[in-house]
């Protein structure tokens, strides 16, 4: 399969054609040393999260190659136990030439996959603890159940953030303090609404795909809301055909 074309339109000047490590240079930015949380999604234009209940009918070829590039760049991949199970998540594994960039970059050869949940409806025997490149790490609660943590702490490590929900300020905390501080976030929408709400929130990568789905699907944040809302700076516009990749920063 020839690879999609992308092309920077904004910021000028235009550049066509795109290749993996320019792209690559267009994401890596980040401010200063401290930890940097970055969340990627793709919504329809009228702002579905989902196609018959999964994230997989709105993407492209343009949309993966960027979402492979953004896990070549990150520590570590977090997501929400509703989108392990939705998506059917399996282990942590970057593709051969996104292994050998980041073992050259002195990064571990794949990114370790954090996963947060509360009710730990999690299988400890999943391929995504068993065949683990490296270690998972569950983040979840003081109340979670103390037999699931007991048997999840045989695959992975388990880490308590929070009492009744996990506390995002306390995981990106806990992520940092392991030298996991670029910090990538694949979802899904109410653990996204908990970032935002909670303020730790750096960038949102958003592919707008050409599609109108009506429906009910989710929105790419549901859930809590900040107090006031989060303004986002437009630093970059991609274009694939049809899609729209955008990145923002917070303000
Ligand atoms: N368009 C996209 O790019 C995209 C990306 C990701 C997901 N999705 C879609 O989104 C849907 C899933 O939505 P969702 O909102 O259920 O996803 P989610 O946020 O991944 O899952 C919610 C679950 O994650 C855990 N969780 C999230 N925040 C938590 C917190 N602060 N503390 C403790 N646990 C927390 C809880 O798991 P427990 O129940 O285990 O406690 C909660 O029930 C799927 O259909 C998926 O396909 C779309």
């Amino acid at each position: 399969m020839t690879e999609p074309g992308i092309t920077k339109v904004h910021p000028l000047p235009a550049v066509d054609g795109l290749g993996d490590d320019e792209i690559a240079a267009l994401y890596a930015e980040s401010a200063g040393d401290g930890p940097w949380v970055r969340v990627n999604f793709v919504s329809s234009v009228d702002g579905a999260a989902t196609h018959q209940g999964l994230s997989g009918g709105l993407s492209d070829e343009a949309d993966k190659r960027v979402f492979a590039i953004l896990r070549r760049l990150c520590d570590v991949v977090v997501v929400g136990a509703g989108t392990v199970r939705a998506e059917s998540y399996s282990a942590m594994r970057v593709d051969a030439v996104s292994e050998r960039i980041r073992s050259e970059a002195g990064m571990t050869p794949h990114p370790v996959f954090a996963i947060v949940s509360a009710a730990l409806d999690l299988d400890p025997a999943s391929p995504i603890f068993a065949d683990a490149p490296l270690r998972p790490i569950i983040l979840t609660t003081e109340s979670s159940r103390p037999d699931a943590r007991e048997a999840l702490a045989e695959v992975a490590d388990v880490v308590v953030c929070g009492r009744d929900r996990v506390e995002p300020d306390v995981l990106v905390r806990v992520l940092n303090e392991r030298g996991l501080g670029r910090i990538h976030c694949e979802g899904g929408p109410h653990l996204f609404a908990d970032l935002i709400a909670t303020g730790v929130l750096d960038e949102l990568c958003l592919t707008i795909s050409p599609r109108l789905e009506a429906g009910v699907a989710s929105r790419i944040s549901t859930g809590a809301s900040p107090i006031v809302p989060v303004g986002l700076r437009l630093a970059h516009t991609l274009i694939s055909g049809d899609t729209l990749l955008l990145r923002y920063l917070r303000r």
